[in-house]
């Protein structure tokens, strides 16, 4: 069998680039490497059970001994790394977590992939591909008349999550320019989709409404997103690890500039179509809440060498891709519920005890 190796594949974008790839009856298969926090999810795998070609391994990336160990047997042919402590508002509360596995953890699989990669032969050397998932957040805030953010825009990130993607970002770079360790950096703007786990704000909007609960939104509600389908985020990758070219940095985004009051209004209309209350609109639940500190204002992304160069582009609109998601939290009220209470982490110990 042939590997690839994808990190962090049991959060959100990772889950659904692993169940999308493995739906490719003639990709390789992957070996999944996570640690399992908080965000990383096995039920989200479930289908996958008995399939020969996910091989999961519950490892932290600032481990290099596990990482030796893996890279040496399943020698893949490219490494896909999504794992990150991943959501701003944690950061803000406690950075040292984002520290360790966003620019520690990245360094020490960096170090292992490059001695992995050093014993290789020359032509599957230069065939190998270390893609790092990266955030449009790196550049930091735009004005409302500022253009969106290009590959060549410079960094200037504002949260402890963004400067330490910022830093996994530079140390990459100089991976490729110091080694000549073939790499590619995609920078996406916010995603959503199923999986997604319901300390985001779309997904925490549908289950707080579905709930009957507040749908909070920070300060006036009119910071603005771009706002990308998790699986239009995933063909960009797999078309990038493909035929991107090496050393070069790719923006990734939806066309899909909202303003958060907008996207919960939007949430809200959908669901009082598919699952109307009783009595009202789920709007009449929005309610504002103190700002985040530090809150950028506005992400605005231009994909278009992505497009030029690899030809892809979104297939989903805004309205489309959330009618999918929201259908999705309808149906999967058992993952939400698994997720919400955290039985999902007495499951895991229970099935994957080693
Ligand atoms: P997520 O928080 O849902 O999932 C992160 C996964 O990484 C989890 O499964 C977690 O268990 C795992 N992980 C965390 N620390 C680890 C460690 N030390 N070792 C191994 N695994 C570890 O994140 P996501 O939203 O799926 O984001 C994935 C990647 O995409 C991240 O790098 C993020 O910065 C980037 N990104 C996310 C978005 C978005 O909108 N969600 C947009 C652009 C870029
Ligand atoms: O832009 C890409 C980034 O998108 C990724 O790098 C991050 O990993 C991902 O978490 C996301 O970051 P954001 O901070 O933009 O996403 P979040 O869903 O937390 O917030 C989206 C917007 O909604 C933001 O302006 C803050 C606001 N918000 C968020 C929450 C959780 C609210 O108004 N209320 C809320 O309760």
């Amino acid at each position: 069998m042939h590997y690839i190796l994808v990190t962090g594949g049991a959060g959100f974008i990772g889950a659904n680039f692993v169940l999308n790839w493995l739906s490719d009856l003639g990709a390789d298969s992957i070996v999944n490497v996570d640690k399992l926090t908080y965000a990383g999810n096995l039920k989200s795998l479930a289908s996958l059970e008995g399939n020969e070609r996910h091989v999961f391994s519950q490892t932290d990336i600032c481990d290099r001994e596990a990482l030796d160990q893996i890279l040496a047997k399943y020698k893949p042919r490219a490494i896909v790394h999504f794992a990150a402590e991943s959501h701003v508002d944690r950061s803000i509360h406690g950075p040292g977590e984002f520290i360790q596995t966003n620019i520690v953890g990245t360094f020490t699989l960096l170090e292992a992939v490059r001695a992995y990669w050093g014993t290789l032969e020359a032509a599957d050397r230069d065939a190998f591909r270390f893609l790092h998932v990266s955030t449009d957040e790196v550049f930091g805030s735009l004005a409302a008349e500022d253009p969106q953010f290009s590959e060549t825009t410079a960094y200037a990130p504002n949260s402890p999550y963004s400067a330490s993607k910022a830093a996994s970002d530079h140390l990459v770079r100089a991976y490729h320019h110091t080694y000549g360790l073939p790499v590619l950096t995609t920078n996406c703007s916010n995603n959503y989709g199923p999986y997604h786990f319901p300390e985001k704000l779309i997904p925490l909007v549908i289950t707080n409404a579905l709930a009957g609960k507040p749908l909070p939104v920070y300060g006036d509600g009119l910071n603005v997103r771009d706002w990308l389908y998790v699986g239009d985020h995933c063909a960009a990758i797999r078309e990038v690890l493909a035929r991107g070219r090496v050393g070069e940095t790719y923006n990734v985004g939806g066309w899909n500039e909202k303003t958060n009051l907008d996207v919960v209004n939007t949430v809200c209309d959908l669901l009082d179509a598919l699952r109307p209350k009783p009595k009202g609109s789920y709007r009449d639940q929005i309610t504002f809440v103190k700002d985040r500190p530090g809150h950028d204002r506005r992400y605005a992304i231009d994909a278009r060498k992505l497009e030029r160069e690899l030809g892809w582009k979104p297939a989903e609109t805004f309205e489309s891709g959330l009618r999918k998601t929201i259908e999705w939290y309808l149906d999967s009220q058992g993952w939400v519920q698994n997720v919400m209470s955290g039985e999902y982490r007495k499951w895991v110990a229970t099935q994957y005890a080693v």
